[in-house]
């Protein structure tokens, strides 16, 4: 079984140092200085999907293989709007992924959750507007379960990874709902407001359609969110991407670690799970992945 990890905003720079690939800077700009390199025997690989081309990094983990994709590019060229949702998912399942976890920066709409902070998903509410939502645009007709749209066991393996390293001075909250926004732009005031009257933890740009893509090419997802910011009026600051990715490279240290322990948790059988993931797996290797059309 390999694990897949799909990185987001400002996390993939770092990665990118760790894995040793040619291309990419170390940030200098608040890194809490992990230099260890995150995969072991790591070689990139570019990937043709369906839905488009895929830049990836293998390696392993404690002696697990582990792949990791950034979900912006390499370069953090591709908006969220404009993520290849469907390619990333794909090309996961295509080397084996059965598990996986997704890194997301979000902003805190709890107002106890401070930036720094890490959450560990175990909702999510979609405001999405026109992304690629599903592999299934024809036959067979699948609908998917997502009443509870994380894993628990993937879920289990970030909590207990988090307890098993220092978190330094932030906190992780082992519940939270996320509010998926199109973007790129920030939220509203106001938007903010009704998102907190509806009961949302965070508000960040890419959980959706990945959780729900996951789903349904069998693999076990779960989230952690890294909290960047109080979301849209929620502090006297207006919101700037440059904060956000500072916050997410102040993080990076802890991040790596929390993952690296949270891969060597991830049960290894591929079917043993409560969540209804791999019921789908059949169907989607059957006529997504290995489709002639
Ligand atoms: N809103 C949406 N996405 C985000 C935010 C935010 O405040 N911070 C980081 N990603």
């Amino acid at each position: 079984m390999v694990v897949g990890i799909i990185t987001g905003t400002g996390v993939m720079s770092v990665f990118g140092d760790s894995v040793n690939v040619a291309g990419y800077a170390r940030s200098s700009d608040g890194a809490d200085g992990d230099e260890g390199h995150f995969l072991e025997c790591a070689r990139e690989r570019v990937l043709e999907t369906p839905f488009g081309v895929v830049r990836l990094f293998e390696g392993l983990i404690g002696g697990r293989g582990v792949v990791v994709v950034p979900r912006h590019g390499p370069g953090h060229n591709v908006p969220p709007h404009r993520v290849p949702y469907r390619a990333l998912v794909w090309v996961l399942r295509k080397v084996g992924v059965t598990r996986a976890f997704g890194v997301s920066a979000v902003g805190a709409v709890n107002g106890a959750m401070k930036p720094g902070d890490l959450v560990v998903a175990d909702q999510l509410v979609d405001f999405t507007k026109c992304r690629g939502y599903t592999f299934y645009e024809g036959s067979p007709v699948v609908h998917v379960d997502m009443t509870y749209p994380y894993c628990p066991q993937m879920r289990s393996a970030l909590i207990e990874a988090a307890s098993g390293i220092s978190l330094r001075d932030r906190r992780i909250y082992v519940r939270g709902s996320y509010f998926a926004t199109e973007g790129p732009r920030y939220e509203t005031r106001d938007e903010i407001r009704v998102f907190r009257l509806l009961g949302a933890d965070m508000v960040g740009m890419t959980g959706s359609p990945e959780a729900v893509l996951c789903r349904e090419a069998g693999i076990c997802y779960s989230l952690l969110a890294v909290v960047t910011n109080p979301a849209a009026g929620l502090s006297g600051a207006l919101l700037d991407h440059k904060d956000v990715t500072r916050r997410v490279h102040g993080a990076s240290s802890v991040i790596k670690e929390l993952l690296r322990e949270a891969v060597s948790r991830v049960p290894a059988g591929d079917d043993s799970c409560v969540c209804p993931a791999p019921l789908y797996r059949r169907t989607f290797d059957e006529y997504i992945l290995n489709s002639e059309c």
